[in-house]
């Protein structure tokens, strides 16, 4: 029987050398909390229904709060952090205009807290509401999220500009901002679509609807009356104080009308219109605008985003309050 003996042996071993792999290479998953909180996928969809039903503008929100995490040092919740004495953090950096929907985050994190403590990461409970605020609309869930995430104790305002992609930018440099975070083009043209919902201050845009080369002229690339349309709405170039909906229309509602602004020449950004100066780009508009494939498409595209840089196992911590790091 010293042949079962070392059986067992080797078995032992194994399965310690797996667990302690398992950790270093753990992966996000669905449904990461069934066991461990069971509820926390329900509390916090019910949190963030509350308040996106209060409040409709809130979904675009929560959406733009997943990708801003996700693009700056990976879906790890720095995103949330406060600035402290000795550490400026990304909120504090110029795309943090209008980045929102922080009060529900820390609502889902209390909720959370109160029946779980110590369990459901800050990261998951940004990728959850994204999803939850776009989903809200439809009563049911538009994809399923992984989770298993964890948190990190870094944030750094002055990461944010150089990992953020620009709306000046041209497609060129989409394509290779977006390629840095392993999201190919059809990722960058199906996640454009988020901005099927939610608005952008005037400034953001002023240039190409106000003084495009310097002359008082417009971008040519952007629809004459579209121009006409948005100097009704901006005080001037330099307007931070107003913002405009992204889909006016219907800026409240997911759906595939973006896409059709883009195609006409309506696109808001630079980095919008630049979908239609690439044949792949617009060959993925056409098939995102054929009945049912955005909001699967979206899904999928999310899916992959929200698995940018995660930290996983040990890699990370649960933080106890989402803007601080535990003490
Ligand atoms: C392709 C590169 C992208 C660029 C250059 C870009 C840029 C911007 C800018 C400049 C704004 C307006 C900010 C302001 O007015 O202060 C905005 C808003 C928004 N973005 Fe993007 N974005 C991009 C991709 C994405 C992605 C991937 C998502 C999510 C899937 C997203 C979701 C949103 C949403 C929902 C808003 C509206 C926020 C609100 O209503 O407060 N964007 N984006
Ligand atoms: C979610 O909200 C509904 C209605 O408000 C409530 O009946 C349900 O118990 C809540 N579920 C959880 C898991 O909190
Ligand atoms: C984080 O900063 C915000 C805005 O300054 C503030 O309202 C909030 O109370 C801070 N959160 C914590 C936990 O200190
Ligand atoms: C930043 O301040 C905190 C206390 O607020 C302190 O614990 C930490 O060591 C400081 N970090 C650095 C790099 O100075
Ligand atoms: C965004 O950054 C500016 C400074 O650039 C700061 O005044 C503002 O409070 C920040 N907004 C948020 C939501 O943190
Ligand atoms: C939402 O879906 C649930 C079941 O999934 C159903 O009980 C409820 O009536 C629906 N609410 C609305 C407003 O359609
Ligand atoms: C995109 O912008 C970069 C940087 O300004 C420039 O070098 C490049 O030529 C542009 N590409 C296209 C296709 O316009
Ligand atoms: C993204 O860019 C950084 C430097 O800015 C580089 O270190 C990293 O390897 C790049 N990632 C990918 C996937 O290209
Ligand atoms: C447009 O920009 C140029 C150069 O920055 C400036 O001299 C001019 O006054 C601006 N024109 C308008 C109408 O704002
Ligand atoms: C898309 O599907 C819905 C129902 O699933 C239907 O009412 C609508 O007419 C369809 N639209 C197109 C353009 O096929």
């Amino acid at each position: 029987m010293k042949y079962s003996k070392v059986m067992n042996f080797l078995i032992v071993v194994i399965v310690v050398v797996l667990g302690i792999l398992g950790d270093c290479y753990a992966q996000l998953q669905d449904g990461y909390y069934t066991k461990s909180c069971p509820q926390a996928e329900a509390i916090s969809r019910n949190v963030t229904w509350q308040f996106v039903g209060a409040n409709p503008a809130m979904a675009a929100k929560l959406l733009r709060l997943h990708f801003h995490d996700c693009f700056v040092r990976g879906c790890e919740a720095s995103v949330l952090l406060n600035s402290t004495a000795n550490n400026t953090a990304e909120q504090a950096a110029f795309p943090n205009l209008s980045l929102g929907g922080f009060n529900i985050i820390d609502a889902i994190k209390t909720a959370l807290e109160n029946a779980c403590p110590g369990i459901v990461s800050c990261a998951d409970i940004v990728a959850l509401a994204a999803r939850d605020a776009v989903s809200y609309q439809f009563n049911y869930s538009l994809w399923e999220v992984q989770t298993g995430r964890k948190d990190g104790t870094v944030s750094l305002a002055s990461e944010v500009l150089a990992e953020l992609p620009s709306p000046a930018m041209n497609f060129t440099q989409l394509k290779a901002s977006f390629a840095n975070k392993t999201l190919g083009v059809k990722d960058l043209t199906v996640l454009s679509g988020g901005h099927t919902i939610g608005v952008a201050q005037c400034a953001i845009f002023g240039n190409r609807v106000f003084n495009f080369t310097g002359k008082g002229d417009s971008d040519p690339t952007l629809s004459p009356k579209y121009v006409a349309f948005l100097k009704t709405k901006c005080n001037g170039e330099f307007d931070l104080a107003t913002t405009v909906p992204m889909d006016p229309g219907s800026g409240l509602a997911f759906d595939t009308h973006y896409y059709l602004m883009v195609k006409r020449s309506e696109g808001l950004f630079t980095s919008d219109a630049a979908l239609i100066t690439s044949p792949y780009a617009e060959s993925v508009m056409d098939e995102m605008t054929t009945n049912g494939t955005f909001f699967y498409e979206f899904g999928n595209a999310m899916r992959k985003m929200g698995a940018i840089g995660v930290l996983t196992g040990n890699q990370g911590v649960i933080r106890k309050q989402c803007a601080l790091n535990n003490s």
